[in-house]
């Protein structure tokens, strides 16, 4: 593993153009659940059916339920603060991090360092927000303390979360930019995906296609293929820190 993390770091040093791509192995160890690791007992889809939760006809079905659903994982978060990967991101200065996270604990690492967190693009959308779901345009910020139960937006449809749903198109400006970033980077650093949701994970497709240095940071062997991959198994936020001490 060792000689590993060198070979990592070497190519971290050495790269122009990093981005990373981070899922939600990213988190886990801050306490938000997965969706899909198969170690974690709390991971979502084990537990939920996201067709009921995660989709406009589950909305539809019952929106009461998804919006409480929703609301306790925005409890969960209202308590969380960023581990040791977050940080180690937040210090790779210069680097578009595109991740398919809703919580903002990377936002709140790379502030904590003083840089500006703008870097952040979220391909799945932000629990921290709502949206009207007709789509009239209204938007309105969540306080993830005391999130609103179902209320209605000002045109009289309903208030949802800001999140992409399954069958949902990803944001169009943020997923242009991340396919920019992407086409541009000589260095990916995929931490904690099960790289299973397209259009999302085709980013690392494109990464290993045009040849780029791909580190791969999970506690399972990702799957992931290609010429330049380095994998580093094992926790996020414990792999992390020491790439970046090597770097
Ligand atoms: P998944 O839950 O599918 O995968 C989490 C990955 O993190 C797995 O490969 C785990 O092995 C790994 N992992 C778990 N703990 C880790 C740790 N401490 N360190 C490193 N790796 C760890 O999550 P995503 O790939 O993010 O979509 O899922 C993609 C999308 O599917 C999500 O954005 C969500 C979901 O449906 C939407 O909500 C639209």
């Amino acid at each position: 593993m060792d000689h590993l993390i060198a070979l990592a770091a070497e190519k971290i040093a050495a790269a122009a153009h990093p981005v990373s791509f981070s899922g939600a192995g990213l988190s886990a160890e801050s306490g938000i659940a997965t969706f899909r690791d198969s170690a974690d007992k709390d991971a979502l889809w084990a537990n939920f059916d996201p067709q009921k939760l995660a989709s406009q006809e589950g909305f539809i079905a019952n929106p009461a339920l998804v919006i409480e659903w929703y609301n306790q994982r925005r409890k969960t978060l209202a308590d969380a603060v960023p581990n040791m990967a977050h940080h180690t991101l937040a210090a790779f200065r210069g680097w578009t991090h595109i991740t398919q996270n809703v919580d903002n604990l990377l936002e709140t690492a790379i502030q904590e360092s003083g840089a500006d967190s703008s870097t952040v693009l979220h391909l799945h959308g932000t629990l921290l927000e709502d949206h009207c779901n007709a789509g009239c345009g209204y938007t309105e910020k969540v306080d993830l303390k005391a999130a609103p139960s179902l209320r209605r937006c000002r045109c009289g449809d309903y208030m949802r979360p800001s999140v992409v749903w399954f069958g949902e198109a990803l944001p169009e400006l943020v997923m242009q930019s991340a396919l920019h970033q992407t086409e541009n980077a000589d260095l990916m650093l995929v931490v904690g995906t099960s790289a299973q949701v397209y259009p999302a994970a085709g980013l690392i497709d494109i990464a290993t296609d045009k040849g780029a240095d791909v580190i791969v940071v999970n506690t399972e062997a990702s799957g992931v293929t290609g010429a330049n991959i380095v994998e580093l198994v094992g926790p996020a936020g414990e792999i992390m820190p020491q790439l970046l001490r090597r770097v």
